[in-house]
Order: C-alpha cells, then sequence, then structure tokens
C-alpha cells in the first residue's frame, strides 16, 4: 500500500502562481488519465475508508452514502461509492439541483460560496462519508459536514486525497479526517 501511495504521489504535478499569483496548483488529473494509476488510486481510497471506517472491501459496507463536493470530488466519488456497496450523493454548487435542497455558506478567497443538497437524498440514519481531492481551508468540507448533518445522516468522516496541512484545515471539521497524502511547498497560500 504505501508503494502505492508513492507511485500516486510522484504522479501529482504542481503548477505555480496557477490560477492566480502565489498559489501553487497541485495537478491530480494525471491520476485519471493513466489507466494503471486511476487503478491504483480506487484501491488505495477504498482500503482506506475500510481501514478508516471498519468496511470490508467488496462487501456490503459500513459506508451507507459517499457525498462527493463539486466538481473534483465527483471524479472518484461515485467509482468509490460503487466499490463500496454504498450510494453516491453529489453536493453541489447553489442553483443547481432541483427540487427541495438544504443550503450551506462557506467563506472562499474572494467572499462566499454557497453548497446544496437535495433534501431526500440521503435518509435519516444513513452513515455517510464525505470525499474530495484537497482540503485547505477547510471551509468546503465543513460546509459539507453540515449539510449532511442537517439531513440526518451521520457523519461517519471524512476522505480526502491530499491534505494542505499547513492549513489547518482539518482543524474546522468535527469528525474524523483521513487523507493520502500531505500537499507541498509549506507557505504558499491555497492549491486553487
Ligand atoms: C478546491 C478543491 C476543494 C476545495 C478545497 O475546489 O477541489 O474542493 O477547493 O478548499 P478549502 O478546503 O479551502 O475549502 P474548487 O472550489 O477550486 O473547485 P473545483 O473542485 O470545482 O475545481
Ligand atoms: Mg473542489
Amino acid at each position: 500500500l504505501a508503494h502505492l501511495k508513492v507511485k500516486l504521489q510522484q504522479a501529482l504535478r504542481q503548477f505555480p502562481d496557477f490560477p492566480s499569483p502565489g498559489i501553487l496548483f497541485e495537478d491530480i488529473m494525471p491520476l485519471f488519465s493513466s489507466h494503471a494509476l486511476h487503478t491504483d488510486l480506487i484501491r488505495v481510497l477504498e482500503l482506506k475508508v475500510a481501514e478508516a471506517f471498519g468496511t470490508k472491501t467488496g462487501e456490503k459496507s459500513e459506508v451507507d452514502v459517499v457525498v462527493g463536493l463539486e466538481s473534483r470530488g465527483f471524479l472518484f466519488g461515485p467509482t468509490l461509492a460503487l466499490r463500496l456497496g454504498a450510494g453516491f450523493v453529489p453536493l453541489r454548487k447553489k442553483g443547481k439541483l432541483p427540487g427541495e435542497c438544504e443550503t450551506e455558506g462557506f467563506e472562499k478567497e474572494y467572499g462566499e460560496d454557497f453548497f446544496q443538497l437535495q433534501k431526500d437524498a440521503i435518509a435519516k440514519g444513513q452513515r455517510v462519508v464525505v470525499v474530495d481531492d484537497i482540503i485547505a481551508t477547510g471551509g468546503s468540507a465543513a460546509a459539507a459536514g453540515r449539510l449532511v448533518r442537517k439531513l440526518g445522516g451521520e457523519l461517519l468522516g471524512y476522505v480526502f486525497m491530499m491534505e494542505l496541512d499547513f492549513l489547518k484545515g482539518r482543524d474546522k471539521l468535527d469528525a474524523p479526517v483521513h487523507t493520502l497524502f500531505a500537499g507541498q511547498e509549506e507557505g504558499l497560500k491555497k492549491e486553487s
């Protein structure tokens, strides 16, 4: 498992000053353009969830629902949900989902943004894992957690591919946090 993680981490690319000066962008797309890396990534994430939340891979898991954050959480959330025997629920930016929704705001670099979940997407007591590619300030993940709980879901915890640990985003989260690797370049502000 450790050697797979190293292989995955080595495939990540860093782009300085993207999308704006002073920001080091962590590019995760090479993990998806290669079939071999994509396969390894899903395997590692599946094992991570199994270890973290007591699931048995390939069997009906302890996880009822995987919630993925728009947009990069959509790249692997559904695949992971299939592998875990769980449902997948997309958490979207405000105004994208039809029907009754719950809304939560969070701070972005420039002003506030809003996330939504459809009210009937999670049933009371369902066990939920929230996934995303990167935790930076933790603002979006914290909003996601609040939404899951508003709907009555039991938030088991969070799984991120990468953590910019110098931003201390996990301090904003009050459920267990699991990550595959740490981002680089302490001192640079945010990945994206
Ligand atoms: C990025 C990243 C995380 C979030 C982390 O998404 O994919 O979702 O920022 O930031 P935070 O921990 O400070 O809240 P972004 O909003 O750039 O959009 P995208 O996923 O649609 O590319
Ligand atoms: Mg995102």
